[in-house]
């Protein structure tokens, strides 16, 4: 991995080894020495686990910045080189070579698929495509215009209803059966929340199709008629799932984990992590990237809407724009970026204004200095959005389809945990600023 080393990575290269820091406590004459803990790339972490024993003190770190609350072999990032790996594999090959299943074979189990293995997983996932029959029934239950994400965290919560099988998170095969069922399930529920919404049949999976061929059968496809799935396409669909399929301790994946800490069943834990995804800061920016655009609408519009993001008080970011860990390019835009120009060109799309604008707002902004000085740069979500929109996909499915992606690393971050034998109940501490100890008054005497 020489040729992807940085500065920034070489120096924390450098603090990647063991050893320890001493904390002393000004006035007490105490101090705890706490071990350094190295991984196989990034920064050591310090264990603090004697901490509290030992001194009496919590660590403050809101947003977790700073704070990794668990190991994992699974996904690697290094933010500041622009660096994505699925258990040591380069992202940009993972988009090139491998298809989504192959992908969720690897976060699942740590290794690529050989072609026997491929062809068992894969039976495994199209074997589980529908499903319950009474699920269906719950659609009817909700309005018409609710959006899809709503339809889609009841559903999936809902399965826990229905798969008493596989509800057991000490069982290694009911662990196995689990995640096959999410994986395969996720797209019939996530397509039907869609049929729903614009009043069309529900389209049972094919399960001669590949898994983003399904999803874009079961989404576009009507009973009237026989729809033939553009091969581009579904590539592109494909790479989007690839893309989305994880991304290691972000908001969604940590609410997955901290439920599945508790013993939680697994569809239970996917439900919350749908849930904590739905925001527009996580998996809903996409949509508001949309949004966005069509609030700018024109790029002579473009600086007046910049000083707009640059004035604090306005409250409005540049969607698409910045994250918690890429301080640089996120590696995943830029293979965004390429297939959006693919898919446009596939569907004899020269000229799309809305990319046209993305593509201009993204120039003014990466020269600008509020964004170069924060390190700002366009996330997997600027041109995500773009693509789907052409391919027909409407703005509302954008983070579902998200979703449907993530429910893979969900699931992979879930067994991981699961099977950690120092697993605990995730429990955060609080550093308490509320009122100190005092007597309830009587009620006559409360001003
Ligand atoms: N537009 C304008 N200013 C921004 C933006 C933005 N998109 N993102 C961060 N900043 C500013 C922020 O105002 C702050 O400035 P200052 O230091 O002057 O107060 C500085 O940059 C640091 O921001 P922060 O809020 O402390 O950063 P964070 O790590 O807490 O937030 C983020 C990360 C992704 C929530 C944020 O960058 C953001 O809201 N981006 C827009 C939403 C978005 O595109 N989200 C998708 C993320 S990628 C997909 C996913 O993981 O779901």
């Amino acid at each position: 991995m020489n040729e992807m080393s940085t500065p920034a990575s070489d120096a924390r290269a450098g603090h990647n080894a063991p050893g320890s820091v001493t904390l002393t406590l000004d006035g007490t004459g105490r101090s705890v020495t706490l071990p350094l803990i190295p991984g196989t790339m990034g920064p050591a972490v310090v264990d603090i686990r004697k901490l509290y024993s030992e001194l009496g003190i919590f660590t403050f770190d809101p947003g977790y910045a700073d704070t990794a609350a668990t190991e994992s072999k699974i996904t690697y990032i290094d933010g500041d080189a622009g660096i994505l790996l699925h258990r040591g594999y380069p992202i940009e090959q993972l988009a090139e070579k491998c298809t989504f299943l192959e992908v969720a074979y690897l976060l699942l189990n740590g290794e690529l698929p050989n072609r026997e293995q491929l062809a068992a997983f894969t039976t495994g996932v199209t074997r589980h495509t529908m499903i319950h029959e009474q699920l269906r029934r719950f659609y009817d239950g909700f309005r018409r215009d609710a959006h899809p994400m709503a339809v889609m965290t009841a559903v999936v919560g809902a399965m826990s209803a229905f798969y008493h099988d596989s509800l057991d998170i000490n069982d290694p095969e009911h662990r196995r059966i689990s995640a096959f069922r999410l994986i395969a399930k996720v797209p019939t529920i996530a397509a039907w929340a869609y049929k729903y919404s614009i009043g069309q049949p529900f389209m049972y999976p094919r399960n001669d199709l590949s898994y983003a061929e399904n999803f874009l059968y079961m989404m576009n496809a009507v009973p009237a008629e026989p729809y033939e799935v553009n091969p581009v396409l579904a590539r592109a669909m494909d790479r989007i799932l690839i893309l989305h399929a994880d991304h290691e301790q972000n908001a969604s994946t940590s609410t997955v984990r901290l439920a599945g800490s508790t013993g939680a069943n697994p569809f239970a834990c996917i439900a919350a992590g749908i849930a904590s995804l739905w925001g527009p800061a996580h998996g809903g920016a996409n949509e508001a990237v949309l949004k966005m655009l069509a609030e700018i609408g024109h790029p002579k519009r473009i600086p007046e809407f910049i000083a707009k993001v640059k004035a604090k008080d306005s409250n409005v970011r540049l969607m698409g724009f910045g994250h918690r860990v890429y301080k640089n390019f996120d590696p995943r835009a830029k293979i965004m970026q390429k297939t959006c120009h693919e898919v446009l060109a596939e569907l004899g799309i020269a000229h799309e204004p809305l990319l046209d604008l993305a593509m201009e707002l993204e120039r003014v902004a990466t020269q600008d200095e509020y964004f170069i000085s924060r390190k700002l740069y366009p996330n997997v979500d600027f041109y995500s959005g773009i693509i789907l929109k052409a391919m027909g996909m409407p703005t509302s499915m954008f983070t579902v389809l998200f979703a449907v992606a993530r429910t893979t690393g969900w699931i992979s971050q879930w067994k991981e945990m699961i099977e950690d034998p120092t697993q605990r109940i995730g429990r955060p501490r609080q550093l308490y600023t509320g009122a100190p100890l005092r007597d309830v008054p009587p009620l006559a005497e409360r001003g």
